[in-house]
């Protein structure tokens, strides 16, 4: 088995002949595979810190890349897979996009693949397509499919050896490795061929309590009510912030896209999910469906709380009060004291006929870079060796790049953004395509309950 941490050499060797034949040969655009040896790579590539591993490449993403988060993220991935009933919104015209055409390769594109749930779910659903998982760190345990490859990049240092080529580009949860969030949505929709969809989901940090309101956070007073997980969330939201992450891009996709030279047909949606399973369905299907994604739910952020503590921690937050945020969350989650949603905006688009702009830079927010040429004369992402950037400037030093904003001791209107209120009328609007059950009534206040597992 390939491992992201140090492995036999008989496994690096089988790994390695696992890229070669599930990748490169198989693909027909942008020869840009990176070739991954577990033990070379492994080291350059990742990291420790805190006793978690992580990326080496993008200082900004700060979530683990080891197993115990590749579960995790499995987990939400399976989540989002019974809320939303498929792998995709605007199921007729994704079906549509990618239906086999004689003499059309379809291709899907994967931003931020992580674990490689979605790609190698549309891989297997689309077998004649070919789909493109792309990470920082992607998971190198399995194989996937013989249709689908993932690849060692970061999407920052730009993405222009795939304009125009893809048929779907989808990015779920990225937007912690992302500085210029408005960037990576015209960079994503470059990717598109005319007519191709974008699809792009992202969680709030913000909790909201069982009446659909923002939940109160903790501060250690034991007042009833208060949820040390939205603590934690509400903190994770001040240190990616503090550090430069497009952390708030839930609440500013469906403007980013709206504002996109190249998309139309913009679509919007929430997915309210409960955070254990303490919401009541209106039929037993429906009931069911809740508790299991409330179920879901609970181990996705018992988990992200621990995901969390080296951030923290490296931060310089202090142990103990990082230790009570998830032994306050275990508590509250475990016994259902405090009944939480897990909110999810769902953003799509269509990718016009506007072409390209050629004078803009290629790179995150500034610098242009440049990509080395291949064969063909496509530029690709990371060639095989070591790890090449393609910024042409040295990055600005980390001041430059972090400007702090100041501290916020609650959530305010400004911090939730401007952009919630017109989200909500849009999205009741764009509902009708989404199976029924799914948690798009905001008025919804029905009774709870508590469910054991
Ligand atoms: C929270 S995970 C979500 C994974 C997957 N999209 C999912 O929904 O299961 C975010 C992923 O985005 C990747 N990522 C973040 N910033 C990135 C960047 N600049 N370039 C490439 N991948 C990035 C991370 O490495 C991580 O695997």
């Amino acid at each position: 088995m390939a491992s992201t941490s140090a492995a036999p050499h008989d496994a690096d060797a089988e790994m390695d002949r696992q890229s070669v034949a599930t990748g490169y040969s198989q693909m027909s655009i942008t020869p840009s595979v990176y070739s991954f040896n577990s033990s070379r790579d492994g080291v350059a590539l990742l990291r420790n810190i805190q006793g978690r591993t992580f990326n080496a490449q993008n200082e900004l993403y700060f979530l683990p890349a080891d197993e115990v988060e590749y579960d995790r993220l499995e987990k939400q991935h399976l989540m989002h897979l019974v809320a939303c009933g498929r792998l995709y919104q605007e199921a007729e015209k994704v079906q549509r996009l990618l239906a086999p055409e004689e003499g059309v390769q379809k291709r899907i594109l994967d931003l931020g693949t992580g674990a490689g749930n979605w790609a190698v779910g549309m891989a297997m659903e689309f077998p004649h397509a070919q789909v493109v998982g792309v990470d920082l760190a992607p998971s190198t345990t399995w194989p996937p499919p013989d249709n689908c490859r993932f690849e060692f990049d970061d999407f920052t240092l730009g993405l222009s050896h795939y304009y125009g080529s893809f048929d779907v580009v989808h990015s779920r949860s990225t937007a912690n490795g992302i500085k210029d969030f408005e960037w990576f949505v015209n960079e994503a929709a470059r990717c598109l061929k005319p007519g191709g969809i974008l699809l792009m989901i992202e969680g709030s940090v913000e909790m909201l309590n069982s009446n659909k309101e923002p939940q109160e956070v903790a501060w250690g007073d034991d007042t009833p009510g208060q949820s040390w997980m939205a603590r934690t969330l509400f903190e994770c939201y001040n240190t990616m912030k503090r550090r430069g992450s497009s952390i708030d891009a839930a609440w500013r996709l469906y403007d980013l896209m709206h504002k996109c030279p190249l998309l139309d047909e913009v679509q919007t949606k929430i997915n309210l999910i409960p955070v254990g399973p303490w919401e009541v369905g209106k039929t037993p299907d429906e009931d069911r469906e809740k508790r299991i994604v409330g179920i879901l739910m609970r181990q996705v952020f018992t988990e992200l709380v621990r995901a969390l503590q080296p951030l923290f921690l490296t931060e310089g937050y202090d142990p103990v009060l990082v230790q009570k945020f998830i032994d306050g969350t275990d508590y509250e989650l475990n016994n259902l004291v405090v009944h939480m949603y897990a909110k999810y905006h769902f953003a799509w688009a269509t990718r016009n006929d506007v072409p390209i702009p050629e004078d803009e830079p290629e790179a995150e927010g500034k610098g242009a870079g440049e990509g080395a040429n291949n064969d063909d004369g496509s530029q690709s992402g990371n060639s095989s060796g070591t790890r090449r950037s393609r910024r042409t400037t040295p990055p600005p030093e980390p001041d430059a790049i972090l400007e702090p904003p100041p501290r916020a001791t609650r959530w305010t209107p400004e911090l939730i953004g401007s952009t919630t209120a017109s989200l909500r009328g849009s999205m009741v609007s764009s509902a009708s395509g989404w199976r029924s059950g799914s948690s798009m009534d905001m008025s919804d206040t029905r009774s709870v309950r508590d469910m054991d597992d």
